[in-house]
């Protein structure tokens, strides 16, 4: 018995797939319970150095769909219009397909999972979210009598990698991400990456699986890190918190709150001590407290590996269709969300203006739970110096807040438009 794989893309992680299929090749035969065989792998351009030996190449993709010898194809190809038309048009020819592809799920994956099921044939897609950590397989298990009340993660090495190198090494965020770009960590256009568009699309996933709902990558809130500055970790620090590029689902009775966003995380926690190009993602479970994962979440061999766990789930009759797409979805508008804040005011240094602000959040029940304003950190002069007031509040409704901001905002005394940066207690 044999299970007969082709493969769509050549890149990084097909690299990874094909080394680590060789080197590991009669562990996986009896994982698997029968001979695993890339036959066929089809890309744009063969790359110098890769070993296809025994393998049939081809730049045309549809040769994959045309070969019947292939029980199952695995796309890394990325994007979403060659990658969607691949996999529909494999599973509805009876074959299974395994998928690297976040883009692809965030976008098609409902109708892509419909066709899976309908057809009775495998999409497993591990490697999609957080790489080489096994996060959708634990998904997966829909944790029974153990309810999952919110997930927070960090998944985009990117901006991760950025914010280390702003916190740790003091460096300027357009500095850090030309390290990432030469390092092979960002893409060329990286505005997907510092965006947040990259981990709102994992998140979309991850919170489907979850919550049981539909993947729905439109009502996802999306912020990128590009207004992080080297001061705002150094004022967090000071308070006792991590910046970081946050993930976060949460399901409250039927409502579910679904953003990506820089956060302030308390330095104690998990999340604040991942750094570089690691991933994390944290489960708040009802009943075995925080289940925690951190491990690579990109890279050749950590993203195969997970590519390798659903080819022998599938070879070995294990997998299971997830339960995505089941029931409907209602979102939590972000001005409905509550959290405490961090504000950055840029203030005139004058007696009465502390008095103010405090009164103008109190106005909106915002009270202060700590400040910092140092006379040394003078942003400009003119006929007040403007120095930075950093405030962390308590817990409030954000479209409270904003009212609130607006009001400071109007005030003479108040320099520049106010900095807000939400902090996270799912932790
Ligand atoms: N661009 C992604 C990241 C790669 O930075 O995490 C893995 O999906």
């Amino acid at each position: 018995m044999s299970t007969n794989v082709g493969i769509a893309g050549l890149g990084v992680v097909a690299q990874g797939l094909l080394e680590l299929v060789r080197s590991n090749a009669d562990q996986l035969n009896v994982i698997a319970g029968k001979n695993l065989s890339v036959k066929r792998l089809a890309s744009r351009r063969l790359r110098d150095g890769v070993d296809l030996s025994e393998i049939v190449f081809s730049t045309d993709l549809d040769d994959l769909l045309n070969d019947d010898e292939l029980d199952l194809v695995i796309e890394l190809i990325g994007g979403t219009d060659a990658a969607y038309d691949l996999i529909k048009a494999t599973l509805e020819r009876g074959r299974g397909v395994i998928t690297a592809n976040k883009a692809v799920l965030a976008t098609h994956g409902n109708e892509l999972l419909d066709i899976a099921r309908e057809h009775d044939v495998p999409l497993a897609f591990e490697a999609a979210v957080a790489g080489g950590i096994p996060i959708i397989a634990a998904l997966k298990t829909r944790f029974p009598a153990n309810d999952i009340n919110w997930l927070t993660g960090i998944i985009n090495g990117t901006c991760i990698y950025i914010l280390t190198a702003m916190a740790h090494d003091g460096v300027a965020f357009e500095d850090a991400l030309q390290n990432a770009q030469e390092l092979g960590y960002a893409e060329a256009d990286p505005t997907f990456d510092v965006g947040g568009m990259d981990a709102a699309q994992k998140l979309a996933i991850l919170v489907a699986l979850a919550f049981d709902v539909p993947i729905e990558i439109d009502s996802v809130y999306c912020e990128g890190i590009q207004d992080i500055t080297i001061e705002d970790i150094q004022h967090a620090d000071e308070l006792g918190y991590s910046i970081k590029h946050l993930a976060i689902g949460r399901q409250e009775e039927d409502l579910v709150e679904m953003r990506v966003h820089p956060a302030l995380v308390p330095k104690d926690n998990l999340l604040a001590k991942v750094n570089d190009v690691e991933n994390a993602v944290q489960l708040g479970t009802a009943n075995t407290g925080v289940l925690r994962f951190t491990g690579p979440g990109a890279g050749g061999h950590a993203t195969a590996s997970s590519v390798i766990a659903d080819l022998t789930n599938i070879a070995s009759g294990l997998y299971r269709h997830p339960g995505i797409g089941g029931g409907s979805i209602r979102v939590r508008s972000i001005g409905d969300v509550s959290s405490a804040f961090f504000l950055n005011i840029a203030a005139a240094d004058r007696p009465g203006v502390i008095a103010s602000i405090g009164e103008t959040l109190a106005r909106h029940s915002i009270s202060i739970a700590s400040m910092i304003q140092k006379k040394e950190e003078v942003i400009r002069s003119v006929d007040n110096e403007i120095i930075p007031v950093v405030i962390l509040t308590n817990t409030v409704v954000e479209r409270e807040l904003d009212q609130a901001l607006e009001e400071l905002e109007s005030l003479a005394d108040i320099a520049a438009p106010i900095k807000k940066i939400r902090v996270v207690d799912l932790t």
